[in-house]
């Protein structure tokens, strides 16, 4: 892994807990339907990591989509986001398909390799995007992908297109730009 610089992240740029009840709510899957989104990129058996995963909007239906013999890694740095999760997922019994996974703010720091990482509205809340995406590549199974969904409210165009340049020189293809993911999207592979 390339040696970068962490920058120092703001206070208060992280998505607090205590409104983790606006991330998941039934209004919202009618506008981002995970099912929807995430059927194309995750097959039955896989391993697939919701990163940044919060109150886990995304994490009950990647666990459906891997199925029984699959797991998903639920990740986030607040340990209140991963014990919504837990309930969601005992709630919905996929909770022996999931694996909590509570990481720091610098570093994801997780030992395991996935088929699929969703980044769905957290990239622009890490210290560095560039270290967190090098990380990511270290990751990633042979043909694994990642799909990176960044809010237009918080995140520019030009913002968007820098990352897609750490991108490009990290060595990650770019796949495709998915639409009607809710957010400023990008699909690439290791
Ligand atoms: C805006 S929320 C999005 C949650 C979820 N992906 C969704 O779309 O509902 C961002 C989440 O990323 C988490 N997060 C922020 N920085 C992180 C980091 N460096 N590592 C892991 N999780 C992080 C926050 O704790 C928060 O739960």
């Amino acid at each position: 892994m390339e040696n970068i610089v962490v920058k120092e992240n703001k206070p208060g740029r992280i998505c607090p807990h205590q409104i983790a009840f606006m991330l998941d709510n039934p209004i919202r899957r009618i506008f981002q339907n995970p099912v929807k989104m995430l059927r194309p990129y995750i097959s039955e058996e896989d391993t697939a990591i919701d990163l940044g995963c919060g109150p886990g909007f995304f994490t009950i239906d990647m666990a459906k989509l891997v199925g029984p013999k699959g797991r998903v890694i639920a990740v986030d740095l607040q340990e209140k986001m991963l014990g919504h999760v837990r309930k969601k997922a005992i709630k919905h019994h996929v909770e022996e398909r999931i694996q909590f996974f509570k990481c720091e703010q610098e570093r994801v720091g997780l030992d395991q390799k996935a088929d699929f990482i969703l980044a769905y509205y957290m990239v622009h809340e890490t210290p560095s995007p560039r270290a967190l995406l090098a990380e990511l590549k270290t990751m990633l199974n042979k043909g694994g992908k990642i799909l990176i969904v960044e809010p237009k409210m918080h995140v520019t165009q030009k913002s968007f297109e820098e990352m897609i340049s750490d991108i490009r020189e990290l060595g990650f293809n770019v796949c495709n730009y998915p639409q009607k993911t809710g957010g400023r999207s990008v699909l690439i592979s290791g």
